[in-house]
């Protein structure tokens, strides 16, 4: 009997206990002054990629969000997949609902991808075109969508990793339909669809220096060479808790890139940890510090240039991140499936911190 009353009181006492860390947790996050606020002191757009599923269905999403944010990249609604189901027909439910929702909350919109050998719909795959029915395809592509945004898009990636790791051009549908001028070729006529837009190219593994990054130097700044308009790149720094490049060598290439007259974005930033499935408590506990520390200092590095000019994750909340399937959430973003803040989200506004200090 008194055995049982004894473990009464312990299942109460430790639920009260745990109930009054969480609203003290919840106090402290709600009193912290949100990311884009202080990156807006040091002219940096905060951003992340929006799931239009949980858009439309999640108001916490949508809360967190526009508390956060001031940025958003559209995760998969500009595929062609998505957005192109057939030759000759657009889809833009998807986008439409997306980028009203961002001129709704003030938000700025990174448009993505406009050419991309991922995401295609079979009918372009399989389609057999002639070189000159791809340059129409892809000609009509760029112009109709980039009109269609022109009042609310300002920033596209334009071209999407098109590099291989060696630095050599992927040979995708578009390379070899169109050759190497392809890239130069979709950047024109995005300029002529929208001339005040700026326009991107954006890749993986680039982030520091390494051959694909001396690759994309050398393709960006030939292209700025033959007149062509390119305002920027992105780095999209899909990275791991265990394994990403170091700090200088990211601000360093950020820096190289900006001497030629680009800006630089995050474009893509997550840190996965799959290990957090089989870990112990203090073992997950031990992995959250990491990738805290890792998304720290990739702010760290943008901070350090003057070049980087936004910072954008790819998604905010483990609920939604192209990183979990059934078997495997990676656990890879800022806050967790319930939306409240992980350490990660922590490391993130420190690094903001600290360099604000720093410039006062
Ligand atoms: O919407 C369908 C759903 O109806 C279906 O039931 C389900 C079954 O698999 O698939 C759903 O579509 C998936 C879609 O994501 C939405 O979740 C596609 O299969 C899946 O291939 C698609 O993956 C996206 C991937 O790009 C390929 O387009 C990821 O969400 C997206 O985060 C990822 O983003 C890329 C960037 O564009 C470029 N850089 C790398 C980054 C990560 O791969």
């Amino acid at each position: 009997m008194l055995t049982k009353l004894f473990r009464w009181v312990r299942r109460v006492v430790s639920s009260r206990i745990r109930g009054a860390f969480r609203t003290a947790q919840r106090t402290i996050y709600n009193q912290r002054v949100p990311l884009k606020v202080l990156a807006a002191r040091r002219n940096l757009l905060m951003g992340t990629a929006v799931s239009y599923t949980a858009l439309k269905s999640s108001p916490l999403y949508v809360r967190t969000l526009c508390q956060e944010y001031n940025l958003i990249a559209v995760e998969n609604a500009f595929k062609w997949l998505t957005l192109r189901p057939e030759r000759d027909q657009f889809a833009f439910e998807q986008g439409d609902f997306i980028v009203n929702f961002a001129d709704a909350n003030k938000l700025a919109v990174r448009g993505h991808p406009l050419v991309w050998a991922g995401a295609l719909p079979v009918w372009l795959q399989k389609g057999a075109f002639s070189k000159d029915e791809l340059a129409e395809i892809l000609h009509t592509h760029i112009t109709t969508i980039v009109r269609h945004y022109a009042k609310s898009i300002q920033i596209w990636d334009v071209v999407n990793m098109a590099l291989k790791a060696n630095g050599d051009l992927s040979e995708s549908l578009w390379y070899h339909a169109l050759g190497a001028n392809y890239i130069d070729q979709a950047f024109q006529w995005a300029y002529e669809a929208a001339p005040q837009a700026r326009l991107f190219y954006n890749d993986y593994n680039i982030e520091a220096l390494t051959p694909k990054s001396d690759a994309v130097y050398k393709l960006v700044k030939g292209m700025l060479e033959r007149g062509i308009p390119i305002h920027g790149v992105g780095l999209q720094a899909h990275f791991a808790f265990n394994h990403h490049p170091a700090i200088r060598d990211i601000t360093a290439n950020i820096d190289r890139l900006g001497q030629l007259g680009l800006e630089v974005h995050i474009t893509e930033c997550d840190v996965s940890a799959p290990g957090m499935i089989r870990a112990s408590a203090s073992g997950k506990r031990q992995i959250l510090r990491a990738q805290a520390a890792v998304y720290h200092d990739v702010m760290a590095a943008c901070l350090q240039s003057k070049y980087c000019t936004a910072f954008v994750t790819w998604g905010f909340s483990d609920a939604y991140s192209w990183q979990n399937n059934a078997h495997k959430p990676f656990h890879a973003l800022p806050f967790d499936e319930h939306y409240r803040p992980k350490p990660a989200y922590y490391g993130l506004h420190s690094a903001l911190q600290e360099s604000y200090h720093s410039v006062l």
